[in-house]
């Protein structure tokens, strides 16, 4: 059993290469992300404020959350067009500061990868979450690269959206993720970090491919 950690901003390219490495290499491909965004989606459904309070962690300890076969259930319902919002990402950083909840995600996270081999996406997997993984990747791109590319997507989605306005809430999103002082966005010590501004997602899973192979032996 091997685990490979994926942290990086927001359009770093993340979950295309994590779920490429994870088919080439036969393991399960874990989106944290999402489950931050599920609780965002679900206290905000709740209309219940996204900050530390007595509802919201009574909330929490009720939020049923599950990944079975890919894909990511809340109460019992598959969940994944409603996470992929525009706002999401923002209600899903403004959860991500919350010990309890940081707790909760780690813990799912934590239980699959006991029992096979895991390749997961995130901002803290190489430094808190599996600090023990194998194989840590940090992948970087310019602002402006990871705005493009999340406007593309979301136009791709038919998801409206300006391009400035893109840059400003991955800018607003990135010093939220990197300033908190639970689990801040940065590379873990011993990763290796990739600028993927100009390369193609070919280019990054070769990278990859040819660590991982490098390391293992
Ligand atoms: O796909 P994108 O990189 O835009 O976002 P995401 O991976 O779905 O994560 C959404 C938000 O959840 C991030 O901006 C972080 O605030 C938070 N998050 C986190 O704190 N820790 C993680 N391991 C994953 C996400």
């Amino acid at each position: 059993m091997f685990h490979i950690a994926i942290d990086g901003p927001a359009g770093s390219g993340k979950s295309t290469i994590a779920k490429s490495i994870a088919g080439i290499l036969g393991c399960k491909y874990l989106d944290s992300g999402a489950i931050y965004r599920i609780i965002g989606y679900h206290m905000t459904k709740k209309n219940i404020p996204l900050k530390k309070s007595q509802e919201f962690t009574e909330e929490l300890k009720n939020v049923k959350i599950e990944v079975k076969n890919d894909k990511y259930y809340l109460f019992d319902e598959e969940i994944n067009e409603q996470i992929r919002k525009k706002e999401s990402g923002m209600y899903a950083s403004e959860v991500a500061k919350i010990g309890e909840v940081r707790d909760k995600v780690n813990s799912i996270l934590r239980s699959i990868s006991s029992k096979m081999s895991t390749v997961i996406d995130g901002r803290d997997i190489g430094t808190v979450v599996l600090p023990d993984a194998e194989f840590k990747i940090f992948l970087t791109a310019s602002p402006e690269e990871r705005a493009r590319r999340r406007f593309c997507e979301l136009r791709e989605k038919n998801i409206s959206a300006e391009y400035d306005e893109v840059l400003k809430e991955i800018n607003e999103r990135d010093a939220a993720d990197t300033l908190r002082n639970l689990a801040p966005l940065r590379p873990a010590e011993d990763s290796v970090t990739i600028d993927t501004t100009s390369l193609s997602v070919e280019d990054v899973v070769g990278r990859i491919k040819r660590y991982v192979e490098e390391k293992k032996q």
